[in-house]
C-alpha cells in the first residue's frame, strides 16, 4: 500500500494507549506453551509476528483461546508435552520467534524443519546454532555460498532442522549482544541437564529472565551474568499482563517531540530500563519527556507508566556503543529526531542494523538523504558508525520502506514534520509489529 502524507503544520494532541509489547508477548507465549496449566495473556501483541509465535505452538500442539480481542488463553502443555509437528513448521518473517523456537526444539526428541519467509531467510543463525549444538542439539542447515554482500560463507540461514541429542548445560560467553539468542539458550537450558551460564558483552533486554522467574524456574542474574538450573518445570502464574510497546511508543515519542505545538500522554508503557535508551538519548537531546507513576505490579513482572511528551528543540548527541542494545529498534527513529535536531549526532557501533528485516542502515541512510538530511556512514574493522548533522528540517520526497516496518513508521514521523509531500511506497509491512499505527497517528495528528 502506497502512503502519502504532507507535512508542516502539524502538531500532536492526546492520549493514547498502545497495544502490548512484542517482544514480551512471544516470550509470554512460549513459557506458556511449555509450562503446566492454563495461562491468561491480557493485552497482547496483535502483530503478524505474535500471531505467528500462536499458530507454530498450535503446530506442536499447544491450544489457544481467544477470550476477547486483548486477552489470549494458553493452556500449557508442560516441558515436554509438545506434539511433533505434522509438516515442516512456517515462520513466516519472525526473527524472534525463529530464534526462540529453536531454543524449545533443541530440547524436543522428535526433529523438526523450520523454515521461514524470503526476508528471515537471508538473516544469520549461526548465532543460535553454534551455542545450541554445544548443549548437544543436532542442527543442520542450508548453508549457503556468498551470494551477495550480507551473505557470509561461514554463516548458516533458514531452513533448519533440529532435535535434542540430550542436551547438558554450557558456560556461554556470547559474541554478539542478541536478546534473542540469550533466550534460545535459556529455553534450551530449561530441558538441559546441569547448569547454564551466560556472559553477556553488554547487557540486552531482560525479558525472559523477568518471565522465567515469574513462571518460577530456578534462574539466578548477577551484572550481566546469567545462571540456570535446568530440568525444573514451569509453574504458570496464570494472569500476565502485557505491558505497553516502547518499541511502538518510540515513534509517537520522537513525533511530539519534534512536531510544534505538541502535547501526548502514552499510557500504561512498559518501562523496563533494558529496553528504554531512546527516552535517555532523546532528554540528552533536550526533549521534554515525564514518566509518570512508575509501577511494578506483581502479575506483570516488568515496570510500566505513563509517558508525558512535550514538543521541544532537540540538540545532536553521541549514542555509544553500549548504549545500542537498550534502543537497538528505536535507532531508526533516533535517526530521524537527529535529522531534526541542530548539530551533530553520532550512533557508535551500529553494526547489528544490518541484519535486521533489511539492513536499516542503508534503509534509514538512503532515504533521509532523500529527505535533505546530511548523513555519513564510516565503516572500520573494528566498527560501524552513523554521523547525522542535524539542520532542524527536512522536506518531503518519495522514499521506500523497504518492506521493513520499522523504517516504514520511522518514515511516517519523518514526513510529518517535512516541507512538501512525502510519498512512501509500502506501508503494509508495518502490521509486522503494529497493526493499527496509521489509525493512531490519525487520531493525535491535528493540522
Ligand atoms: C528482540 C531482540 C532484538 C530486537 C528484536 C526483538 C527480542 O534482536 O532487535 O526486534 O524480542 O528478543 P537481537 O536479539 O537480534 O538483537
Amino acid at each position: 500500500m502506497i502512503f502519502s502524507l504532507s507535512g508542516s503544520k502539524c502538531q500532536v494532541e492526546g492520549e493514547i494507549f498502545l497495544p502490548g509489547d512484542k517482544s514480551i508477548t512471544h516470550r509470554a507465549l512460549f513459557l506458556s506453551a511449555i509450562s503446566r496449566g492454563k495461562t491468561s495473556i491480557e493485552n497482547y501483541s496483535t502483530s503478524e509476528d505474535c500471531l505467528t509465535t500462536v499458530e507454530v505452538l498450535k503446530q506442536l500442539g499447544v491450544k489457544f483461546k481467544y477470550k476477547s480481542k486483548r486477552e489470549i488463553i494458553a493452556f500449557g502443555k508442560g516441558l515436554d508435552g509438545l506434539n511433533k509437528p505434522g509438516k515442516d513448521i512456517f515462520i513466516k518473517e519472525s526473527g524472534t520467534t525463529f530464534r526462540l523456537l529453536l531454543g524449545i526444539l533443541a530440547g524436543q526428541f522428535f526433529l523438526s524443519k523450520v523454515c521461514a519467509g524470503k526476508s528471515l531467510s537471508k538473516r544469520p543463525m549461526s548465532r543460535v546454532t553454534q551455542p545450541l549444538r554445544l548443549m548437544g542439539a543436532c542442527i543442520s542447515s542450508a548453508n549457503r555460498r556468498l551470494t551477495s554482500a550480507v551473505y557470509h560463507p561461514a554463516e548458516e540461514y533458514p531452513p533448519i532442522t533440529i532435535s535434542s541429542g540430550g542436551l547438558k548445560g554450557i558456560v556461554y560467553k556470547m559474541p554478539v549482544a542478541s536478546a534473542q539468542v540469550k533466550s534460545a539458550i535459556l529455553l534450551a537450558g530449561l530441558y538441559a541437564s546441569g547448569l547454564c551460564k551466560i556472559v553477556e558483552p553488554v547487557k540486552t533486554r531482560d525479558h525472559t529472565e523477568r518471565m522465567l522467574k515469574l513462571f518460577k524456574a530456578g534462574i539466578k542474574i548477577s551484572g550481566n551474568n546469567i545462571l540456570l538450573e535446568g530440568g525444573r518445570n514451569l509453574v504458570s502464574p496464570e494472569k500476565i499482563y502485557i505491558p505497553g510497546d516502547i518499541s511502538s511508543a518510540s515513534f509517537f515519542i520522537v513525533l511530539a517531540s519534534i512536531l510544534p505545538r505538541s502535547k501526548l500522554v502514552i499510557r500504561n508503557v512498559g518501562l523496563n530500563s533494558t529496553r528504554c535508551g531512546m527516552i535517555k538519548v532523546l532528554k540528552r537531546m533536550g526533549a521534554e519527556i515525564k514518566i509518570k507513576e512508575l509501577r511494578l505490579k506483581s502479575k506483570e513482572c516488568e515496570p510500566v507508566g505513563d509517558l508525558i511528551i512535550k514538543s521541544s528543540k532537540l540538540r545532536g548527541t553521541l549514542v555509544t556503543e553500549k548504549e545500542i542494545p537498550s534502543l537497538i529498534d528505536e535507532l531508526p527513529v533516533l535517526m530521524v529526531a537527529a535529522a531534526y535536531a541542530n548539530g551533530k549526532s553520532i550512533f557508535r557501533g551500529v553494526g547489528e542494523l544490518r541484519v535486521k528485516e533489511t539492513d536499516r542502515i542503508r534503509s534509514m541512510s538512503e532515504n533521509l538523504r532523500k529527505m535533505g538530511a546530511d548523513i555519513e556512514v564510516h565503516k572500520s574493522a573494528k566498527s560501524i558508525d552513523i554521523i547525522i548533522r542535524g539542520k532542524g528540517a527536512l522536506k518531503g520526497a518519495k522514499v521506500s520502506s523497504f518492506n521493513d516496518h520499522r523504517t516504514a513508521m520511522s518514515l511516517v514521523v519523518a514526513g510529518l514534520h517535512a516541507e512538501g509531500r512525502t510519498v512512501i511506497d509500502n506501508i503494509s509491512c508495518i502490521s509486522k509489529s503494529f497493526p493499527g499505527f496509521i489509525a493512531y497517528i490519525k487520531k493525535i495528528v491535528e493540522k
